[in-house]
């Protein structure tokens, strides 16, 4: 809800009040953001009334210092010494700019906006500034989302100077915050670790997370939190921030003069640079912020169900997502019908849902050297074509997806023989490759629709009913011939893939569309207005998983990341870790497989067999359900719950010897209910205990005989089952779980985890008796 009462601006959540005061020379104070206030407004403003040192008074009209005052935007050459949201070269050749109050206007809903932005907002407030000298409209734009604690803010620049503009550096937003002991939160990493968690204070000068390969990127993702000192789990404050873009993001904290605290985020000004002719504006994307003052749980919730509702594709709102099995860790490149068709039926036999051909279907792909902008069926391999193929999977029960990399060209391939002006480059200079491989120039019209054709070309050659879109490379030698400015570069390139994307939406809505870049190199709430999932990352170890998903998890649901069960020992990480860990973690995201059955034993298909089942049970909850962190401890625990299941994620990274006694406890349990409280059987491979495994069973065979060997290959030995009543203070305050091996004995009660071990415990409300 957004209402103006006097000179004050007040936007409103169910939980969350964010207000603004229109100053009487026209500058926007900062008032307020945080739990919703009834307070007397003029009381929380800021209390100034002395001019200190060298300070430069706004006018003589209104002597403030505007170095002081909390601003909602500010701009340069007025008194304001802090980090500068916009820098702009005038229509009269001068960078001062002085934007001021003019109009204000409250429309339901969202705006019809060109980039991508969050639908359905409750309503939208477009506050108008002019800078009278040069007749240039900064328009602030706000809209609340009232159900899930989400404000968003984004500006327009519009040139109506004769002159033209430039634009250097433009912010999607502002925030000036007076308050201690603040701490940054951001994600980051690189390949096959991306979204790790890194804290430290909010300190004197200027911080900054950024990406400049062209992509969002998994150096840093766009999206971080400022949380005060002790914040946890589930206690204290936190404000958290992320940007609806693909592209090179920049967000800055300067702790400045007084405390004051500067919070920006939006396009990256690095090597940008946009020029406005009269008439023309320019529109940032836009930035969300919630606000939580019950710890950084209740901040995730709403990031979760703002994200859930109004960024991923409409069609896809709490759809399930489908179990996969994706042939990339199975074949690499080496695959034919034969291979793919045993891989299909052993996954329909599992239950498995969606079969994904991942690279390598195309042109002369061979290799990752070759092929890509090719887009035409690979003969050698898939002989009677991609619709005999999409054909016999469905014949197996199963829907069948396909693998794209469409912005990106081989040298070796028809389309860079006939079309090498298609690809970035600086004339005259050599492009530098990444992974073999070019850019296509994005920026060029003709090179969007030569993609889009060939994309619906393909799309419409067979059933398909899933995508992935893959970008595996970022971007160098960013020049294009289309573009008269080479600073719009950057920019330019994300508004023609938004473009292509939007296309492919729109033609074929209910295609599954899952974006991927090397893994997590684009995981940002851009890709997600048009694919609701996204690749987490190339590293499917479920122990580097956790830290990758619990970091994603603080800013994006479990349903937009995507998870998959893959081989031990693992390829990137070399650890081996049982396959039921595999499977705990990657039920709490998009299941789905990436290995190859035929390697498996028999013992390990039916453990697969039966962890699908139960996902599939599950499967509302693992993908859509409010999802908790526990505080980090020796055990990692997360927990998914709806309104009367909950299941409970313990996930063991080392064991220790002789470990304490355990309870378990739930959160978000509602009062006065009884429950009844399983863990789900889990199996353990008995080789895993080599010549251990005599205490467990009593047959006489050497552990590594062949015999034992054999027996391994169907035998398995069941963990622990246990079952408990409990009613909800007992699940609230924590209970006692059966003991853990403590390095002696072992019976069938005891909990074996081992390093790498993890567990579920499902807790179930009893109604009438039943659950
Ligand atoms: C990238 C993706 C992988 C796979 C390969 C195929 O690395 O992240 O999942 O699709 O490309 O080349």
């Amino acid at each position: 809800m957004i209402r103006v009462e006097d000179s004050f601006i007040i936007l409103e959540t169910k939980d969350l009040s964010y207000i603004i005061d229109i100053l009487p020379s026209g500058k926007l104070e900062h008032v307020y953001l945080g739990p919703k206030t009834k307070s007397k407004l003029s009381d929380l403003k800021i209390k100034l009334d002395t001019m200190v040192g060298s300070q430069v008074l706004y006018s003589d009209l209104e002597p403030i210092s505007l170095d002081l005052l909390p601003l909602e935007y500010s701009s340069i050459g007025k008194g304001d010494y802090r980090s500068m949201p916009l820098e702009v070269k005038m229509p009269n050749g001068s960078f001062v700019a002085d934007f001021c109050y003019l109009k204000h206007e409250i429309k339901d809903g969202s705006l019809d906006y060109k980039l991508p932005h969050a639908k359905n907002a409750t309503n939208t407030i477009i506050v108008t500034l002019v800078d009278k000298v040069n007749n240039v409209y900064l328009d602030l734009i706000y809209s609340s989302f009232y159900e899930t604690n989400v404000f968003t803010r984004k500006v327009v620049l519009t040139n109506k100077n004769e002159n033209s503009l430039s634009i250097r550096k433009i912010m999607s937003m502002m925030l000036d915050i007076y308050d201690k002991d603040y701490d940054i939160i951001t994600f980051d990493g690189g390949w096959i670790k991306e979204t790790n968690k890194h804290k430290r204070p909010v300190s004197y000068g200027l911080f900054s997370i950024s990406s400049q390969t062209g992509a969002s990127s998994n150096r840093h993702n766009a999206g971080f939190i400022l949380s005060k000192k002790n914040t946890t789990e589930d206690y204290g404050t936190a404000i958290g921030f992320n940007l609806v873009y693909s592209g090179n993001h920049y967000s800055s904290i300067e702790l400045a003069n007084h405390g004051s605290i500067r919070v920006m985020s939006g396009i990256n000004p690095h090597c940008f640079e946009w020029d406005l002719a009269e008439n023309e504006n320019f529109m940032t994307p836009e930035v969300v912020i919630s606000y939580s003052n019950q710890g950084l749980n209740k901040l995730s919730h709403n990031m979760h169900n703002f994200i859930n509702n109004h960024i991923i594709p409409e069609n896809f709102k709490e759809s399930l997502r489908p179990i996969v099995i994706n042939n990339w860790e199975s074949h690499m490149f080496d695959y034919n019908m034969r291979k793919l068709l045993k891989l299909a039926k052993r996954s329909a036999k599992l239950g498995i849902e969606m079969f994904v051909l991942d690279d390598g279907w195309f042109g002369n792909r061979d290799n990752d050297d070759r092929g890509l902008g090719d887009y035409f069926v690979n003969k050698k391999k898939l002989p009677k074509g991609l619709s005999k193929l999409s054909k016999r999977i469905n014949k197996y029960n199963m829907d069948f997806g396909l693998w794209f990399e469409p912005e990106m060209i081989n040298v070796d391939s028809n389309l860079y023989r006939s079309n090498s002006n298609y690809v970035v480059q600086v004339p005259g200079l050599e492009p530098s490759k990444g992974r073999n491989q070019l850019v296509l120039d994005l920026c060029n019209k003709e090179v969007v629709s030569y993609i889009k054709n060939e994309l619906f070309k393909v799309i419409d050659s067979a059933n398909i009913k899933y995508i992935k879109w893959d970008m595996n490379r970022s971007i160098s030698d960013m020049y294009s011939e289309s573009i008269s400015n080479q600073g719009m570069f950057f920019h330019k390139y994300i508004l023609g893939l938004y473009d292509i994307l939007e296309s492919i939406t729109k033609k074929y809505p209910n295609i599954l569309l899952e974006t991927c870049s090397s893994g997590g190199n684009r995981f940002d709430l851009g890709m997600l207005t048009f694919g609701p999932q996204i690749w987490a990352s190339d590293n499917t170890d479920p122990i580097s998983r956790l830290k990758i998903q619990r970091g994603l998890s603080y800013l994006y649901p479990l349903s937009t990341i995507s998870a998959h069960v893959s081989q031990s020992p693992h390829s990137q990480t070399l650890r081996h870790t049982p396959l039921e860990t595999r499977f705990n973690v990657a039920s709490f995201g998009v299941l789905g497989y990436e290995l190859d059955f035929k390697e498996l034993k028999p013992y390990e298909l039916k453990m697969i067999k039966e962890q699908i089942r139960f996902y599939k049970e599950h499967r509302r909850l693992f993908q859509f359900g409010t999802f908790y962190r526990f505080d980090l401890d020796d055990i990692e625990t997360y927990q998914v719950s709806n309104s009367n299941t909950h299941i409970l994620g313990r996930f063991q990274v080392l064991s220790s010897p002789s470990p304490n006694i355990e309870k378990v406890s739930f959160k978000g349990i509602k009062e006065d209910k009884m429950y009844d409280v399983l863990s789900r059987r889990s199996k353990l491979n008995i080789d895993r205990f080599g010549h251990l495994i005599k205490h467990a069973i009593k047959i006489p065979f050497k552990h590594d005989g062949f015999v034992m060997r054999n027996v391994a290959r169907y035998y398995v030995l069941e963990n622990a089952k246990e079952k408990y009543t409990l009613d909800s203070n007992a699940l609230l305050n924590g209970f006692y779980i059966n003991q853990q091996f403590m390095g002696t004995y072992y019976n069938e009660k005891t909990r074996l985890l081992g390093d790498y071990g993890s567990e579920l415990y499902i807790a179930k409300e009893i109604r009438n008796g039943k659950n």
